[in-house]
């Protein structure tokens, strides 16, 4: 009898907890060190298992018109989340124009895609899913085809208390998407965590050679992402095939912009450019030491520059040392 009495109050507190648990299922994302708060979309608060939920819709090749494409198909964990074929195959074996790009840290975005067209993670989503040479579906009907599965049903159900739909799909995997964080390289323990010892040598020099005003590197790929989120045209070309940024905004100074990439991972997001046409770090520094094709549209930074192959090699070394290991084994970004 006496149990009993203490098990009624407690019976009466359960679905009170039941709930805040629910409630407290928000997610704590626990950031390298140095790297700046994530700011999160007010309609798009970052919940587990919302998370979860975008992670089974990433790799999910029922977003695509055949059911034989998923986001992964193209984003692949080992690469830093970008592709290593130069065009990536999407829908009917089709190649698209542009190189795939690395998703690390893609939460701290300001546009997106090699020209920034796109101004939300959310919105970007859309794109893939309904590009023709993609996985070429209209995301509606996507939410129909996802309504036909109870599993989906029930998840949806549970994250937003709704059925399958296109809000939500784009919710959930840009809410995935903002945990594809990259900091644990061992540049990060050097720089960040106070590790003397995480950079041998031969990457110090590298480093140095990287922020000197004589590479000029870090006058573009800067900050805790190595990238100042800008466009610029790099000198890769006199004439472009594609004019990048200037698709976007029809003016002149915009040719043959692109983003600035972040440098992380860069060891294993090969091959380089907006339209993967290097395929090596040995091909990329020598693209700046020669101080770009000198268009005019160049970018004034690109000025060239002479060094050793010694030198040359600390460099490379250097951006070897922004790996992130933990990362690129990471099972959350794998199927
Ligand atoms: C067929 C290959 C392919 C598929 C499938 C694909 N992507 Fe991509 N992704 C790319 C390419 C190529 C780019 C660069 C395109 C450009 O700049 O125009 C890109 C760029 C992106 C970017 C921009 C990153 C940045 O920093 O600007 C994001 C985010 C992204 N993809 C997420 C996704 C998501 C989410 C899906 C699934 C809904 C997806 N991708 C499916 C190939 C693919
Ligand atoms: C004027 C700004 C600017 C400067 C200075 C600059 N870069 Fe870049 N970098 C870019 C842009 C823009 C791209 C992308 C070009 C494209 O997509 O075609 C890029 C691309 C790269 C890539 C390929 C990234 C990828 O994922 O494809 C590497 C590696 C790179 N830069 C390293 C360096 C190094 C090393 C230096 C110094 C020697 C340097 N950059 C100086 C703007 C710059």
């Amino acid at each position: 009898m006496r149990a009993i009495k203490r098990i009624i109050p407690l019976l009466f507190f359960i679905p009170f907890i039941y709930s805040s648990c629910q409630q407290n299922d928000e997610y704590v994302s626990e950031l390298p060190q140095g790297f700046p708060e994530l700011e999160i979309p007010e309609d798009n608060p970052m919940t587990n298992a919302k998370i979860e939920l975008g992670k089974k819709l990433f790799f999910d090749t029922a977003l695509s018109r055949d059911s034989t494409i998923s986001c992964g198909s193209c984003h692949f964990m080992q690469n830093a989340m970008t592709d290593p074929k130069r065009f990536s195959i999407g829908i009917d074996n089709q190649a698209g124009t542009r190189n795939a790009m690395s998703l690390a840290n893609v939460a701290y975005g300001t546009s997106f895609f090699r020209d920034g067209g796109v101004p939300t993670l959310e919105i970007q989503v859309i794109t893939p899913i309904e590009s023709t040479e993609e996985m070429d579906i209209p995301i509606v009907d996507v939410a129909k085809r996802l309504n036909q599965n109870a599993e989906y049903r029930k998840l949806f159900k549970k994250v937003f208390n709704d059925e399958v739909t296109p809000f939500g799909i784009t919710r959930a995997i840009s809410a995935y998407e903002r945990t594809i964080i990259s900091g644990n390289s061992p540049f990060d323990k050097y720089h960040f965590q106070g590790d003397d010892t995480a950079l041998n040598d031969s990457e110090k020099r590298g480093m140095e050679l990287f922020f000197s005003d004589k590479l000029n590197c870090s006058s573009c790929h800067t900050g805790f992402n190595f990238s100042n989120n800008t466009f610029q045209n790099n000198g890769l070309y006199v004439v472009y095939e594609d004019i990048g940024r200037m698709r976007i905004e029809m003016d002149s100074v915009n040719y043959g912009k692109f983003k600035v990439p972040t440098l992380r991972n860069i060891e294993v997001t090969a091959p380089y450019m907006h339209n993967g046409s290097l395929n090596t770090l040995e091909e990329v520094i020598e693209h700046y030491a020669k101080g770009g094709m000198h268009g005019k549209y160049q970018s004034e930074l690109i000025t060239g520059f002479d060094i050793t192959d010694s030198e040359k090699q600390d460099l490379i070394n250097f951006l070897k040392s922004l790996t992130d290991k933990d990362f690129i084994t990471n099972p959350n970004f794998a199927p």
